[in-house]
C-alpha cells in the first residue's frame, strides 16, 4: 500500500518512530515532513496531506501532532478527507469499516509508541465494509 505520513513537530519523533517501524514491510512510505523537532504550523501539514491524497498519490495517510487534535480538524476541512483520530482498537477497526477513513491520526504528546503501533496495525489491516448506509453516509459529508 502507498502510505503518505507528515507530521508537525509535536508529532516528529513519533513520525519517525512510525517510518521506521515500517520499513521492511510491504507499505511504501513517503514522508511529507515535517523534517526536524523545529516550531511549524500544523494546518499547513495538514494541507499538504490533504492534497496528496485528494489526488490519489497515496491510499492512506498518517498524520501526527502533538495531541492529534489540532491536525485532525485542519485536515477534515478539506472535500474528501476523513481523518480520524485512533485512540483504542476498536475505533481502530471502525475507523476504517464505517467511515472508510482515509487518514490515521496520532498524538506524539498523548500516546504511547507501542499503542499507535498497534492501532495502525489494526486500521491497515481493516476493510471498508461498504455498506450500503456508510456509503450513504460518507456520500452526504461530499
Ligand atoms: C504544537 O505545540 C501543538 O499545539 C500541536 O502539535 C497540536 O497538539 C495541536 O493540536
Amino acid at each position: 500500500m502507498k502510505i503518505a505520513i507528515a507530521s508537525d513537530h509535536g508529532g516528529y519523533e513519533l513520525k519517525s518512530y512510525i517510518i521506521k517501524q515500517y520499513a521492511n514491510s510491504e507499505h511504501q512510505f513517503t514522508d511529507l515532513g515535517t523534517h526536524s523537532e523545529e516550531s511549524c504550523d500544523y494546518p499547513l501539514i495538514a494541507d499538504k496531506m490533504a492534497d496528496y491524497i485528494v489526488n490519489k498519490k497515496a491510499d492512506l495517510g498518517i498524520l501526527v501532532c502533538g495531541s492529534g487534535i489540532g491536525i485532525s480538524i485542519a485536515a477534515n476541512r478539506h472535500k474528501g478527507i476523513r481523518a480520524a483520530l485512533l485512540y483504542n482498537e476498536q475505533v481502530a477497526a471502525l475507523a476504517k469499516e464505517h467511515n472508510n477513513a482515509n487518514v490515521a491520526v496520532f498524538g506524539g504528546r498523548t500516546q504511547s509508541k507501542e499503542e499507535v503501533m498497534k492501532y495502525l496495525d489494526i486500521f491497515l489491516n481493516t476493510e471498508f465494509s461498504n455498506g450500503e448506509r456508510h456509503l450513504r453516509r460518507i456520500a452526504q459529508m461530499g
